[in-house]
């Protein structure tokens, strides 16, 4: 799956110890799809060569303004001009600085200044993207702060940076995103932004009822689709507050600050969670909640004792968390979002759960065929409608669902 087909890059390299990650961020960006430029400082040739970049970029690397491969003896005017957006990593100090005073004495700061995209002849600003790498002494001094606040005012985008280990020894803000968040952001960079501003509410995974200290009822969902879901909510511009149940996955698009994970293990505890999100604009309940526990939990493991005397444990039902989240939020409705796992009747199934669970729109699927899997089939049931799509990529299936949903949000 590329998510980045078609997109033509130009990353631009400025002088810093993480520029020995940029091959890396080149390779995974290719492997999206994405076409890539390399242009770099002069600092930058410190610490990663261009012969580097153009082995894995296959195009060659640009440095001076004074470069006479371009025709017309332009490289900053023309590199840019058939891009689709100029990702910056690292981004030092000192460039940010630059950048955020519209300096302009080398290629790349220059190139930046005259960002333009080129659409039959008309020229509209490209979308710039930094990514700071640097000291974190560096990072909170005054004067970066002040070249940051002076960038978001100009509408460049900064992704990061991230807290941890660097390279001087330290430990603090200003190490720069892993190549694969970069990558990650730069895909949700170009999502439609379908849900901007909307409160998403997300449930996913199984959920986990103890029967003693280290045994219990639960059932095969990964939490794939609910993850899935969850990133392309964050990709189309929500807010989104995701209650998983136990599940090994991390949560997406964290480092973009626009999810909140919550970690529960029973439905009780995803029905309590779930509830004090109310105010949701959309509910996904991507969940496979358990539907019984047992009615009470030992309390130390349960020893087997001769082979004719086996335990039987007394089942209660679990709340229904769906139909309580909908039920709970009639006077401000959401739009709430049922999944069906079904083994067979998948569509009467589905669309009895639509009302019996008095929702808007229910995914129906095959269970057994999709749990733990990257690729899915779902059919979309509401009222009037059934739609199929795939079988496809648990993320793609996620993107269109997400696209079906806001086509049918009240405007
Ligand atoms: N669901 C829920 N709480 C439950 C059971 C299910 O919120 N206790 C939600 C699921 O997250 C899903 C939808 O209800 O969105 C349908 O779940 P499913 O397991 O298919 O249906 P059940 O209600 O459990 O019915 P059945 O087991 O009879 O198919």
């Amino acid at each position: 799956m590329m998510s980045l087909n078609n997109k033509k890059i130009l990353l631009g390299i400025s002088g810093g110890i993480a520029a020995y990650k940029s091959p890396e961020l080149v390779r995974q960006l290719i492997k999206e799809g994405a076409s890539v430029q390399v242009a770099m400082t002069d600092a930058a040739t410190q610490f990663v060569t261009p012969t580097t970049l153009q082995a894995v970029s296959g195009q060659p690397v640009f440095i001076s303004q004074w470069d006479t491969r371009i025709s017309n003896g332009m490289p900053h005017i023309e590199l840019t001009r058939d891009v689709d957006a100029i990702l910056i990593a690292p981004a030092s100090a000192d460039f940010m600085a630059k950048l955020s005073l519209g300096l302009a004495n080398d290629l790349l700061s220059t190139l930046c200044l005259a960002r333009g995209h080129d659409s039959n002849g008309v020229i509209t600003p490209c979308p710039l993207l930094i990514v700071p790498a640097m000291n974190r002494q560096m990072w909170e001094n005054i004067a970066t702060q002040r070249s940051v606040e002076r960038l978001l005012k100009d509408k460049i985008a900064i992704l990061g940076p991230a807290s941890g280990d660097q390279a001087c020894g330290e430990v603090g803000m200003g190490r720069m995103l892993e190549p694969t968040e970069i990558c990650e952001a730069l895909i949700a960079f170009f999502q439609p932004k379908r849900l901007l501003g909307k409160k998403v509410l997300i449930t996913a995974g199984p959920t986990y009822e103890a029967i003693d200290p280290v045994r219990g009822l639960t059932n095969r969902s990964s939490g794939k689709m609910g993850f899935a879901i969850a990133r392309a909510a964050v990709e189309a511009g929500a807010q989104v507050q995701l209650i998983s149940g136990p599940v090994h996955l991390d949560t997406p698009l964290a480092f973009l600050g626009n999810i909140q994970r919550t970690n529960v293990t029973s439905a009780q505890e995803m029905h309590d969670a779930v509830l004090t999100h109310h105010d949701s604009d959309v509910f996904f309940s991507v969940a496979a909640v358990a539907d019984w526990r047992v009615s009470s939990m030992a309390d130390q493991k349960i020893k087997k004792q001769s082979t004719t005397d086996i335990p039987h444990f007394d089942l209660v039902q679990n709340p229904d968390i769906l139909l309580a989240f909908s039920s709970a939020s009639k006077n401000k409705p959401s739009f709430c979002v049922g999944f069906a796992a079904e083994t067979e009747n998948t569509i009467e199934y589905g669309k009895k759960k639509l009302i019996s669970k008095n929702t808007s729109l229910i995914i129906a699927n095959h269970g057994p065929s999709t749990f733990g899997e990257d690729i899915n089939e779902v059919t979309l049931i509401d009222a009037n409608n059934e739609l199929t799509l795939g079988p496809a990529d648990k993320l793609v299936l996620a993107r269109e669902i997400i696209r079906e949903v806001s086509k049918r949000l009240p405007t």
